[in-house]
């Protein structure tokens, strides 16, 4: 089915997710086509959740020994935005079908959005892991709302922050339900640790050394000194990769501006944009959605 929605005039439903018609397509070919390897690493996110940043966190850990991450040198994240050197799985599958994803170095670094339950069969399968990144409903929420009014400014210029919360509530929103995504995440990592990790981008804020060596030790990549991991927090931070020309005046391939990756980026920046009231609702929705689960925000 189809429906008129915030961020996209059409979304349409597929296995209970709702997506623009370009991301379904790239969805459905990625479903078809993919071929995990055993090798794999796949980075996964609800929009707006942390994925830029997680994206550059682990290509600079994996890279660590071919590219050094101390303070000057050539790093390639200083002149390629994070999301040039990790492809976005449907995204590829949309826009370049020519994408070969064999050249990709071993082990092989990508991302998605798709939710557990519509992964292509041999991510399911296969010994491929996972990275989960989740982030606290309404900071994403408020984060996709001025990502919309960046992208999309006609369309969203006269859409009531009310109805948006509404149908983010209700799950009829981009890449939506929320709850739905985290929940199978949430509970794929607890049935099997070994093959999904789940981290927060409240916890990638408060403990970011911490959590990258959380996902060293997952990701079985050997062991990483001390200065290594201060080395990645420092260059992949906000301050860090906002900073850089190519993301503050690059472009994707498909013409999105790498800008618009990079806000705030802080924790709890949701009050500058929510009533107290719109607040609560998404507060309650959250209470009820994960309750039993063992998840919980604290902001
Ligand atoms: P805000 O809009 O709240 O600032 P995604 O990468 O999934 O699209 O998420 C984008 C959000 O992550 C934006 O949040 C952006 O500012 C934030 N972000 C991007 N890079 C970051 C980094 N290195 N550290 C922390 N937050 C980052």
């Amino acid at each position: 089915p189809k429906e008129k929605g915030w961020l996209v005039s059409e979304m349409y439903q597929f296995q209970g997710r709702w997506h623009t018609q370009a991301l379904l397509q790239g969805i459905l070919n990625c479903q078809k086509q993919f071929e995990a390897k055993d090798s794999d690493i796949i980075l996964v996110t609800n929009p707006k959740s942390g994925t830029t940043w997680l994206k550059a966190l682990v290509f600079a850990l994996l890279n660590r020994h071919k590219f050094s991450v101390s303070s000057s040198g050539d790093h390639p994240l200083l002149v390629t935005n994070p999301h040039l050197l990790v492809p976005f799985l449907e995204g590829v599958y949309y826009e370049s079908p020519d994408f070969d994803f064999s050249e990709l170095p071993s082990p092989r670094l990508m991302n998605t959005h798709i939710s557990h339950f519509s992964l292509p069969e041999s991510v399911k399968s296969s010994s491929c892991k996972i990275v989960y990144c989740c982030r606290n409903p309404k900071d994403m929420f408020v984060s996709l709302w001025h990502f919309g009014k960046k992208l999309a400014p006609e369309e969203t210029a006269d859409y009531p922050i009310e109805k948006a919360v509404e149908a983010f509530c209700e799950g009829k929103f981009i890449g939506g339900p929320f709850w739905d995504h985290v929940l199978e995440y949430w509970n794929a990592s607890r049935e099997n640790p070994k093959k999904v990790l789940f981290v927060t981008y409240e916890d990638l804020k408060k403990q970011t050394g911490v959590e990258i060596k959380r996902i060293a030790e997952f990701l079985e990549c050997g062991f990483i000194e001390e200065e290594e991991v201060r080395g990645i927090v420092k260059l992949c931070s906000f301050e860090s990769l906002s900073n850089l020309d190519v993301n503050k005046e690059g472009k994707l391939p498909n013409g999105m501006e790498t800008k618009t990756f990079f806000r705030k980026g802080e924790i709890g920046g949701w009050k500058d944009t929510l009533s107290e009231s719109l607040a609560e609702q998404i507060d309650r929705t959250m209470e009820d959605k994960f309750q039993g689960s063992g998840l919980k925000f604290s902001c």
